[in-house]
Protein backbone atom coordinates (compact mmCIF):
# COMPACT_ATOMS: atom_id res chain seq x y z
CA UNK A 1 0.00 0.00 0.00
CA UNK A 2 1.40 3.50 -1.16
CA UNK A 3 0.61 6.12 1.46
CA UNK A 4 0.73 9.90 1.07
CA UNK A 5 0.91 11.83 4.17
CA UNK A 6 0.67 15.83 3.08
CA UNK A 7 2.37 18.48 5.62
CA UNK A 8 5.84 18.52 6.92
CA UNK A 9 5.60 19.37 10.36
CA UNK A 10 5.71 17.13 13.88
CA UNK A 11 2.29 16.40 13.85
CA UNK A 12 2.84 14.72 10.04
CA UNK A 13 6.42 13.43 11.10
CA UNK A 14 4.69 11.68 13.93
CA UNK A 15 1.63 10.22 11.78
CA UNK A 16 4.00 9.10 9.53
CA UNK A 17 6.10 7.44 12.07
CA UNK A 18 2.85 5.49 13.38
CA UNK A 19 1.72 4.52 10.42
CA UNK A 20 5.75 3.09 9.55
CA UNK A 21 5.03 0.36 12.60
CA UNK A 22 1.51 -1.09 10.15
CA UNK A 23 1.84 -5.00 9.76
CA UNK A 24 0.68 -3.78 6.20
CA UNK A 25 2.95 -4.02 3.83
CA UNK A 26 3.95 -0.60 3.21
CA UNK A 27 5.72 2.97 1.01
CA UNK A 28 5.25 6.50 2.58
CA UNK A 29 5.66 9.69 0.82
CA UNK A 30 5.37 12.96 2.22
CA UNK A 31 4.89 16.21 0.45
CA UNK A 32 6.75 18.21 1.71
CA UNK A 33 7.76 16.00 4.79
CA UNK A 34 11.21 17.47 6.77
CA UNK A 35 14.50 15.51 7.58
CA UNK A 36 12.87 13.35 10.48
CA UNK A 37 10.51 11.54 7.57
CA UNK A 38 13.34 11.57 5.58
CA UNK A 39 14.17 8.68 7.54
CA UNK A 40 12.07 5.88 6.86
CA UNK A 41 10.18 7.70 3.86
CA UNK A 42 9.99 9.40 0.34
CA UNK A 43 9.87 13.21 0.86
CA UNK A 44 8.38 15.31 -1.92
CA UNK A 45 8.93 18.51 -2.49
CA UNK A 46 6.22 21.27 -2.95
CA UNK A 47 3.16 23.12 -0.90
CA UNK A 48 0.31 21.43 0.71
CA UNK A 49 -2.08 23.41 -1.69
CA UNK A 50 -0.98 22.57 -4.30
CA UNK A 51 -3.58 20.23 -5.41
CA UNK A 52 -1.68 19.67 -8.87
CA UNK A 53 0.88 18.52 -7.36
CA UNK A 54 -0.71 16.32 -5.17
CA UNK A 55 -2.77 14.94 -7.70
CA UNK A 56 0.36 14.22 -10.05
CA UNK A 57 1.96 12.44 -7.07
CA UNK A 58 -0.97 10.04 -6.67
CA UNK A 59 -0.68 9.15 -10.15
CA UNK A 60 3.39 9.06 -10.45
CA UNK A 61 3.13 7.00 -7.24
CA UNK A 62 0.32 4.81 -6.93
CA UNK A 63 -1.01 6.73 -3.64
CA UNK A 64 -4.22 4.29 -2.55
CA UNK A 65 -4.22 6.79 0.69
CA UNK A 66 -3.67 10.42 1.01
CA UNK A 67 -3.87 11.75 4.98
CA UNK A 68 -4.10 15.25 4.94
CA UNK A 69 -1.96 17.03 7.84
CA UNK A 70 -2.83 20.62 8.41
CA UNK A 71 -5.66 22.36 8.28
CA UNK A 72 -5.57 25.01 5.04
CA UNK A 73 -5.81 22.42 1.89
CA UNK A 74 -9.13 20.53 3.97
CA UNK A 75 -10.65 24.22 4.35
CA UNK A 76 -9.35 24.93 0.71
CA UNK A 77 -10.96 21.49 -0.50
CA UNK A 78 -8.26 18.87 -1.02
CA UNK A 79 -10.47 16.41 -0.38
CA UNK A 80 -13.30 17.22 -2.80
CA UNK A 81 -10.91 17.98 -5.23
CA UNK A 82 -8.97 14.07 -4.78
CA UNK A 83 -12.71 13.09 -5.43
CA UNK A 84 -13.52 14.27 -8.49
CA UNK A 85 -9.70 14.03 -9.88
CA UNK A 86 -8.77 10.24 -8.59
CA UNK A 87 -11.78 8.79 -7.22
CA UNK A 88 -9.66 5.53 -6.52
CA UNK A 89 -7.78 7.13 -3.92
CA UNK A 90 -8.85 7.00 -0.33
CA UNK A 91 -8.78 10.37 1.87
CA UNK A 92 -8.17 10.74 5.30
CA UNK A 93 -9.63 14.65 5.75
CA UNK A 94 -12.80 15.65 5.58
CA UNK A 95 -14.55 17.43 2.58
CA UNK A 96 -14.51 21.21 2.30
CA UNK A 97 -18.11 22.01 3.89
CA UNK A 98 -17.16 19.07 6.90
CA UNK A 99 -14.00 21.28 6.86
CA UNK A 100 -16.29 24.21 7.58
CA UNK A 101 -15.95 23.28 11.39
CA UNK A 102 -12.90 24.59 11.18
CA UNK A 103 -12.63 27.02 8.45
CA UNK A 104 -15.40 29.14 10.53
CA UNK A 105 -16.48 29.94 13.97
CA UNK A 106 -20.01 30.93 13.11
CA UNK A 107 -20.43 27.72 11.33
CA UNK A 108 -19.04 25.94 14.11
CA UNK A 109 -21.32 27.76 16.46
CA UNK A 110 -24.23 27.49 14.82
CA UNK A 111 -23.87 23.31 14.26
CA UNK A 112 -23.51 22.99 17.72
CA UNK A 113 -25.90 25.00 18.80
CA UNK A 114 -28.58 23.07 16.38
CA UNK A 115 -27.06 19.91 17.65
CA UNK A 116 -27.93 20.80 21.00
CA UNK A 117 -23.29 20.59 22.08
CA UNK A 118 -22.93 22.30 25.31
CA UNK A 119 -20.67 25.64 24.12
CA UNK A 120 -20.21 28.57 25.10
CA UNK A 121 -23.33 31.08 24.37
CA UNK A 122 -22.30 33.56 21.64
CA UNK A 123 -23.59 35.66 19.13
CA UNK A 124 -22.07 36.59 15.35
CA UNK A 125 -21.14 40.02 13.80
CA UNK A 126 -20.10 41.90 10.73
CA UNK A 127 -18.53 45.23 10.47
CA UNK A 128 -21.41 46.84 9.50
CA UNK A 129 -23.13 45.47 12.44
CA UNK A 130 -20.45 47.24 14.73
CA UNK A 131 -22.63 49.23 17.23
CA UNK A 132 -25.18 46.24 17.64
CA UNK A 133 -21.99 43.82 18.36
CA UNK A 134 -21.25 47.15 21.14
CA UNK A 135 -24.22 46.79 22.48
CA UNK A 136 -24.09 43.09 22.66
CA UNK A 137 -20.52 43.54 24.65
CA UNK A 138 -22.03 45.82 27.35
CA UNK A 139 -24.81 43.42 27.93
CA UNK A 140 -21.67 40.59 28.68
CA UNK A 141 -19.21 40.01 31.76
CA UNK A 142 -15.86 40.48 31.25
CA UNK A 143 -13.50 38.91 30.06
CA UNK A 144 -14.62 39.09 26.73
CA UNK A 145 -13.62 36.70 23.66
CA UNK A 146 -13.53 37.74 20.64
CA UNK A 147 -13.31 35.34 17.75
CA UNK A 148 -12.31 35.83 13.83
CA UNK A 149 -14.76 33.45 12.09
CA UNK A 150 -12.23 32.18 9.66
CA UNK A 151 -8.90 30.70 9.69
CA UNK A 152 -5.89 33.24 11.51
CA UNK A 153 -3.34 30.51 12.37
CA UNK A 154 -4.27 29.90 15.92
CA UNK A 155 -3.98 34.15 16.54
CA UNK A 156 -7.71 34.81 15.77
CA UNK A 157 -8.83 34.54 19.63
CA UNK A 158 -8.30 37.82 21.88
CA UNK A 159 -9.35 37.60 25.68
CA UNK A 160 -9.19 40.91 27.02
CA UNK A 161 -10.79 42.06 30.37
CA UNK A 162 -11.67 45.45 29.74
CA UNK A 163 -14.79 46.89 27.78
CA UNK A 164 -13.01 49.60 26.13
CA UNK A 165 -10.26 47.59 25.00
CA UNK A 166 -12.66 44.79 23.90
CA UNK A 167 -14.84 47.36 21.43
CA UNK A 168 -11.16 48.70 20.30
CA UNK A 169 -10.14 45.20 19.27
CA UNK A 170 -13.50 44.88 17.40
CA UNK A 171 -12.77 47.79 15.66
CA UNK A 172 -9.57 46.63 14.35
CA UNK A 173 -10.68 42.61 13.35
CA UNK A 174 -13.63 44.56 11.26
CA UNK A 175 -10.59 46.72 9.89
CA UNK A 176 -8.49 43.96 8.65
CA UNK A 177 -6.26 43.04 11.43
CA UNK A 178 -6.70 39.39 10.60
CA UNK A 179 -7.36 39.86 6.68
CA UNK A 180 -10.83 38.15 5.47
CA UNK A 181 -10.94 35.83 8.44
CA UNK A 182 -12.12 38.83 10.63
CA UNK A 183 -15.24 39.85 8.15
CA UNK A 184 -16.97 38.03 10.80
CA UNK A 185 -16.53 38.04 14.54
CA UNK A 186 -17.87 35.54 17.07
CA UNK A 187 -18.50 37.07 20.54
CA UNK A 188 -18.82 34.89 23.46
CA UNK A 189 -19.10 33.79 26.86
CA UNK A 190 -15.88 33.38 28.40
CA UNK A 191 -15.55 29.67 30.15
CA UNK A 192 -13.65 29.43 33.18
CA UNK A 193 -12.27 25.93 33.88
CA UNK A 194 -9.25 23.30 32.66
CA UNK A 195 -8.69 23.02 29.02
CA UNK A 196 -8.23 19.93 27.09
CA UNK A 197 -8.63 17.85 24.12
CA UNK A 198 -10.40 14.99 22.54
CA UNK A 199 -9.07 13.20 19.77
CA UNK A 200 -11.72 10.98 17.18
CA UNK A 201 -11.04 9.43 14.06
CA UNK A 202 -14.21 8.92 12.47
CA UNK A 203 -15.77 8.00 9.01
CA UNK A 204 -19.02 9.56 9.94
CA UNK A 205 -20.77 6.83 11.58
CA UNK A 206 -18.76 4.98 14.19
CA UNK A 207 -15.69 6.59 15.65
CA UNK A 208 -12.24 5.40 17.39
CA UNK A 209 -11.32 7.79 20.70
CA UNK A 210 -7.50 8.59 20.36
CA UNK A 211 -6.21 9.54 23.99
CA UNK A 212 -6.72 12.77 25.14
CA UNK A 213 -4.15 15.39 25.64
CA UNK A 214 -3.51 18.64 27.39
CA UNK A 215 -1.49 21.41 25.40
CA UNK A 216 0.36 24.57 26.40
CA UNK A 217 -0.12 27.49 24.58
CA UNK A 218 1.79 30.09 26.13
CA UNK A 219 5.55 30.59 25.42
CA UNK A 220 6.27 31.09 29.15
CA UNK A 221 6.58 28.89 32.11
CA UNK A 222 3.75 29.05 34.23
CA UNK A 223 1.40 29.93 31.06
CA UNK A 224 2.62 33.57 29.75
CA UNK A 225 3.54 35.38 27.75
CA UNK A 226 2.52 35.25 23.98
CA UNK A 227 0.52 32.61 22.52
CA UNK A 228 2.44 30.12 20.31
CA UNK A 229 1.23 27.12 18.45
CA UNK A 230 1.74 25.10 21.22
CA UNK A 231 5.48 24.47 23.20
CA UNK A 232 4.46 20.68 25.02
CA UNK A 233 1.81 18.48 25.50
CA UNK A 234 0.82 15.40 27.73
CA UNK A 235 -1.03 12.73 27.49
CA UNK A 236 -3.11 11.15 29.55
CA UNK A 237 -4.87 13.98 31.11
CA UNK A 238 -5.54 12.70 34.87
CA UNK A 239 -8.68 14.66 35.49
CA UNK A 240 -10.29 13.66 32.23
CA UNK A 241 -10.98 10.38 34.20
CA UNK A 242 -13.82 7.99 32.98
CA UNK A 243 -16.70 9.95 34.55
CA UNK A 244 -15.63 13.22 32.50
CA UNK A 245 -14.77 10.84 29.02
CA UNK A 246 -18.44 9.29 29.28
CA UNK A 247 -19.78 13.02 29.34
CA UNK A 248 -17.51 13.60 26.72
CA UNK A 249 -18.40 10.79 24.56
CA UNK A 250 -22.20 11.06 24.66
CA UNK A 251 -22.71 15.19 25.14
CA UNK A 252 -20.09 16.17 22.59
CA UNK A 253 -18.54 13.14 20.39
CA UNK A 254 -21.76 11.39 19.36
CA UNK A 255 -23.81 14.43 19.19
CA UNK A 256 -21.23 15.81 16.71
CA UNK A 257 -20.99 12.48 14.62
CA UNK A 258 -24.85 12.44 14.14
CA UNK A 259 -24.95 16.16 13.57
CA UNK A 260 -22.21 15.32 10.53
CA UNK A 261 -24.17 12.58 9.19
CA UNK A 262 -27.22 14.77 9.45
CA UNK A 263 -25.96 17.44 7.88
CA UNK A 264 -24.37 15.34 5.32
CA UNK A 265 -20.98 17.28 6.08
CA UNK A 266 -19.24 14.22 4.03
CA UNK A 267 -16.50 13.48 6.95
CA UNK A 268 -13.54 11.07 7.32
CA UNK A 269 -10.92 11.80 9.39
CA UNK A 270 -9.56 13.11 12.21
CA UNK A 271 -11.68 15.86 14.74
CA UNK A 272 -10.07 17.39 17.61
CA UNK A 273 -12.19 18.80 20.15
CA UNK A 274 -11.13 21.72 22.10
CA UNK A 275 -12.96 21.43 25.33
CA UNK A 276 -13.14 23.32 29.03
CA UNK A 277 -13.83 20.97 31.86
CA UNK A 278 -16.20 23.36 34.11
CA UNK A 279 -16.95 22.01 37.16
CA UNK A 280 -16.54 18.82 35.63
CA UNK A 281 -18.72 19.54 32.72
CA UNK A 282 -17.29 19.36 28.89
CA UNK A 283 -18.32 22.43 26.86
CA UNK A 284 -16.32 22.61 23.40
CA UNK A 285 -14.26 25.98 22.56
CA UNK A 286 -13.63 24.43 19.18
CA UNK A 287 -13.36 22.15 16.31
CA UNK A 288 -10.60 21.15 14.14
CA UNK A 289 -10.83 19.09 11.79
CA UNK A 290 -7.01 17.89 12.20
CA UNK A 291 -5.09 16.25 14.84
CA UNK A 292 -3.12 18.90 17.13
CA UNK A 293 0.49 20.13 17.19
CA UNK A 294 1.79 19.22 19.84
CA UNK A 295 -0.18 17.02 20.74
CA UNK A 296 -0.09 14.59 18.06
CA UNK A 297 3.83 13.90 19.12
CA UNK A 298 2.16 12.54 22.85
CA UNK A 299 -1.25 10.45 21.14
CA UNK A 300 0.75 8.86 18.35
CA UNK A 301 2.89 7.16 20.71
CA UNK A 302 0.39 6.04 23.06
CA UNK A 303 -1.71 3.98 20.24
CA UNK A 304 -0.52 0.27 20.54
CA UNK A 305 -3.16 -0.65 17.30
CA UNK A 306 -2.03 -0.40 14.25
CA UNK A 307 -3.07 3.09 12.80
CA UNK A 308 -2.89 2.45 9.11
CA UNK A 309 -5.62 -0.27 9.18
CA UNK A 310 -7.30 2.26 11.27
CA UNK A 311 -7.50 4.43 8.48
CA UNK A 312 -8.21 2.39 5.77
CA UNK A 313 -11.37 0.93 7.55
CA UNK A 314 -12.33 4.66 8.20
CA UNK A 315 -12.13 5.70 4.66
CA UNK A 316 -13.93 2.31 3.83
CA UNK A 317 -16.47 3.04 6.43
CA UNK A 318 -16.01 0.80 8.33
CA UNK A 319 -14.50 2.06 11.44
CA UNK A 320 -17.25 -0.03 13.46
CA UNK A 321 -15.07 -3.69 13.21
CA UNK A 322 -12.11 -1.76 14.36
CA UNK A 323 -10.77 -1.92 18.15
CA UNK A 324 -8.07 0.69 19.16
CA UNK A 325 -5.62 -0.53 21.79
CA UNK A 326 -4.24 2.62 23.88
CA UNK A 327 -0.92 2.06 26.21
CA UNK A 328 -1.40 2.61 29.50
CA UNK A 329 1.93 4.86 29.58
CA UNK A 330 2.51 8.27 30.02
CA UNK A 331 3.54 10.36 27.14
CA UNK A 332 4.92 13.85 27.75
CA UNK A 333 6.18 16.60 24.74
CA UNK A 334 8.56 19.48 25.39
CA UNK A 335 8.79 21.85 22.30
CA UNK A 336 12.33 23.40 21.06
CA UNK A 337 12.02 26.94 19.66
CA UNK A 338 13.95 29.04 18.12
CA UNK A 339 14.95 31.68 20.58
CA UNK A 340 12.12 34.61 19.69
CA UNK A 341 9.75 33.12 18.72
CA UNK A 342 6.68 33.49 18.32
CA UNK A 343 7.87 36.71 16.79
CA UNK A 344 10.86 37.11 15.05
CA UNK A 345 13.47 34.13 14.81
CA UNK A 346 16.56 33.20 13.09
CA UNK A 347 16.92 29.86 11.55
CA UNK A 348 19.86 27.77 9.75
CA UNK A 349 21.59 26.51 12.63
CA UNK A 350 22.83 23.28 13.08
CA UNK A 351 21.19 20.80 15.32
CA UNK A 352 23.61 18.20 17.27
CA UNK A 353 23.19 15.38 19.25
CA UNK A 354 21.18 12.53 19.76
CA UNK A 355 18.79 11.29 22.46
CA UNK A 356 18.49 7.31 24.31
CA UNK A 357 16.58 4.80 22.96
CA UNK A 358 13.11 5.02 24.02
CA UNK A 359 12.93 9.07 23.62
CA UNK A 360 11.85 10.34 19.98
CA UNK A 361 12.22 13.51 18.41
CA UNK A 362 10.12 14.37 16.09
CA UNK A 363 10.83 17.20 13.45
CA UNK A 364 8.72 20.27 13.65
CA UNK A 365 10.74 23.08 11.68
CA UNK A 366 14.32 21.95 10.38
CA UNK A 367 15.74 21.42 6.81
CA UNK A 368 18.62 20.02 4.99
CA UNK A 369 21.59 22.49 4.30
CA UNK A 370 24.69 20.68 2.90
CA UNK A 371 23.12 17.38 4.46
CA UNK A 372 23.50 18.56 7.83
CA UNK A 373 19.98 19.24 9.61
CA UNK A 374 19.33 22.48 10.56
CA UNK A 375 16.83 24.73 11.87
CA UNK A 376 14.10 26.02 10.18
CA UNK A 377 11.38 27.13 11.37
CA UNK A 378 9.53 29.06 14.92
CA UNK A 379 9.21 25.64 16.28
CA UNK A 380 12.21 22.94 15.67
CA UNK A 381 11.79 19.66 17.82
CA UNK A 382 9.25 17.96 19.69
CA UNK A 383 10.63 15.31 21.82
CA UNK A 384 8.39 12.95 23.34
CA UNK A 385 9.01 10.44 25.90
CA UNK A 386 7.15 7.73 27.61
CA UNK A 387 6.82 6.07 30.66
CA UNK A 388 5.16 4.28 33.48
CA UNK A 389 3.73 8.08 34.88
CA UNK A 390 3.71 11.64 33.90
CA UNK A 391 6.24 12.67 36.54
CA UNK A 392 8.72 9.88 34.82
CA UNK A 393 7.87 10.37 31.18
CA UNK A 394 8.76 14.46 31.97
CA UNK A 395 12.18 13.48 33.17
CA UNK A 396 13.12 11.40 30.41
CA UNK A 397 11.68 14.01 27.46
CA UNK A 398 13.39 16.86 29.64
CA UNK A 399 16.69 14.67 29.63
CA UNK A 400 16.88 13.82 25.72
CA UNK A 401 16.36 17.70 25.64
CA UNK A 402 19.30 18.40 27.37
CA UNK A 403 21.19 16.09 25.09
CA UNK A 404 20.21 18.05 22.10
CA UNK A 405 21.67 21.62 21.02
CA UNK A 406 21.24 24.44 18.82
CA UNK A 407 21.81 28.07 18.97
CA UNK A 408 19.26 30.13 20.49
CA UNK A 409 17.17 27.06 21.40
CA UNK A 410 14.21 28.04 23.89
CA UNK A 411 11.68 25.89 25.43
CA UNK A 412 9.30 25.89 28.90
CA UNK A 413 10.77 23.79 31.56
CA UNK A 414 7.11 22.98 33.17
CA UNK A 415 4.99 20.75 30.44
CA UNK A 416 3.21 18.80 32.76
CA UNK A 417 4.16 20.18 35.63
CA UNK A 418 0.73 21.34 36.24
CA UNK A 419 -0.63 17.84 36.01
CA UNK A 420 1.52 16.11 38.55
CA UNK A 421 -0.16 17.52 41.45
CA UNK A 422 -3.42 16.00 40.43
CA UNK A 423 -2.03 12.49 38.84
CA UNK A 424 -2.34 11.22 42.47
CA UNK A 425 -1.29 7.53 43.06
CA UNK A 426 -4.09 6.68 40.79
CA UNK A 427 -2.48 5.91 37.19
CA UNK A 428 -4.28 4.08 34.78
P1 LIG B 1 -9.54 28.65 19.84
O1 LIG B 1 -8.69 29.11 18.69
O2 LIG B 1 -11.00 28.79 19.63
O3 LIG B 1 -9.09 27.32 20.38
O4 LIG B 1 -9.17 29.61 21.06
C1 LIG B 1 -7.84 29.75 21.49
C2 LIG B 1 -7.78 29.67 22.98
O5 LIG B 1 -8.55 30.71 23.58
C3 LIG B 1 -8.38 28.39 23.55
O6 LIG B 1 -7.47 27.35 23.51
C4 LIG B 1 -8.75 28.81 24.94
O7 LIG B 1 -7.62 28.78 25.79
C5 LIG B 1 -9.16 30.24 24.76
N1 LIG B 1 -10.63 30.35 24.62
C6 LIG B 1 -11.32 30.31 23.47
N2 LIG B 1 -12.64 30.46 23.71
C7 LIG B 1 -12.78 30.60 25.04
C8 LIG B 1 -13.90 30.79 25.91
N3 LIG B 1 -15.15 30.90 25.44
N4 LIG B 1 -13.66 30.88 27.22
C9 LIG B 1 -12.41 30.80 27.71
N5 LIG B 1 -11.31 30.63 26.95
C10 LIG B 1 -11.49 30.52 25.62
N1 LIG C 1 -1.89 22.72 19.52
C1 LIG C 1 -3.08 23.31 19.07
C2 LIG C 1 -3.40 23.07 17.66
O1 LIG C 1 -2.82 22.25 16.98
O2 LIG C 1 -4.32 23.72 17.17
Amino acid sequence: MNILVIGGGGREHAIAWKIDQSRIDHNIFCLPGNPGTAAFATNIPGKVTDFPLVKDTVAEKNIDLVVVGPEVPLVEGITDFLAAEVPSVKVIGPSKKGAMLEGSKDFAKDFMTRHGIPTAKYATFTGTSYEEACAFLDGMQPPYVLKADGLAAGKGVLIVSDLQEAKSLLKDVFDGKFGAAGDKVVIEQFLDGIEMSAFVLTDGKDYLLLPEAKDYKRIGDGDTGLNTGGMGSVSPVCFADEAFMEKVRKRVIEPTIAGIAKDNLDYKGFIFFGLMNCGGDPYVIEYNVRMGDPETESVMTRIKSDLLAHMIACADGTLADEEIEISDKAAVTVIMASGGYPEAYKSGYPILGHVEKGSMVFHCGTSFKDNVVVTAGGRVLAVTANAANIEDAREDAYDAVGNLFFEDCYYRNDIACDLLSLEGGDED
